[in-house]
């Protein structure tokens, strides 16, 4: 792990707008299994196109139903880690900052952060499958998805699935932040699923100063201003212990 460089640090400093983007990485170290990982067990048998897409879910809805259940109750028997509470830390260090989110579990908000935008929707959160009203669910039985009070369809979860387009609230505040903000983080995201992979760019071309916080290589690293390479679960304590200093 590196330590963070008196350059970033004084960026850091005077920065107005601090905007972060987080994938799945950040919740790595909670143990929230990724898309893939999770398909192991009794799941292992289908493929994401079988679990992840409006035609999956219209076909099989109890399969769907179910498969997403399951990944409700494995993130609700999680915690936010170290990474999700500097980040929460981080809203109240400078002017303006914006948190965007690739992740569906809520780990941002159980840490305390109070605007995330959900760029892929939320696991725990759903909506009407016809006709797109938001729906609550206090107690959600295995089983078939319960009927919306609308009376022509049922509920689904209100994640992005494959084939469809990102909510376009969402995506327009995330855009607006990337071009307008002065320090771009992009967090334990393999920039590779567009339209978020295209953020960091963005706000690269528009002056600010991009910082890639990763485990591994991405195709962000090569161009990154800066790259800090190792779990975001330790780097982003560090940042805000380095920014507190003094
Ligand atoms: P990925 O699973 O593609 O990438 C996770 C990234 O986090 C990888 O680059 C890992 O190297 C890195 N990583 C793993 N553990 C880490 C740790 N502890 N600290 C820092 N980095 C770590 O996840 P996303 O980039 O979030 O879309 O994937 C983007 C989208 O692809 C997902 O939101 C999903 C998927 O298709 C939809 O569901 C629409």
């Amino acid at each position: 792990m590196e330590a963070i460089a008196p350059d970033l640090l004084a960026r850091l400093k005077s920065a107005k707008h601090v905007a972060v983007l987080t994938g799945a990485g950040v919740s790595a170290e909670s143990g929230v299994p990724t898309f893939r990982d999770a398909q192991t067990g009794l799941w292992a048998k289908f493929r994401p196109e079988d679990l992840a897409t409006p035609e999956a879910f219209r076909r099989s809805p109890k399969l769907v139903w179910d498969w997403y259940q399951s990944r409700s109750y494995s993130v609700a028997a999680v915690e936010p880690n170290q990474g999700h509470v500097a980040l929460a830390v981080m809203q109240d260090l400078f002017p303006q900052f914006t948190l965007i989110t690739q992740n569906v579990d809520g780990l941002h908000e159980r840490a305390g952060s109070r605007k995330v935008i959900e760029l892929h929707g939320n696991i725990l959160k759903h909506k009407c499958l016809d006709c797109g009203m938001p729906l609550s669910l206090t107690d959600a039985p295995p089983g078939s998805p319960p009927a919306c009070p609308c009376g022509k369809s049922c509920y689904r979860p209100d994640v992005v699935w494959f084939g469809e387009n990102l909510p376009i609230e969402a995506l327009d505040a995330a855009q607006a932040a990337a071009r307008d903000c002065d320090v771009f983080l992009s967090v334990g995201t393999s920039t590779v699923v567009y339209p978020a992979a295209e953020l960091p760019f963005s706000a690269q071309r528009r002056g600010a100063a991009v910082v890639e916080i990763n485990r591994d290589a991405t195709p962000l690293s090569a161009q990154a201003d800066y790259v800090l390479r190792g779990a975001s679960g330790k780097i982003l304590p560090l940042i805000i212990d380095a920014l507190q200093a003094d």
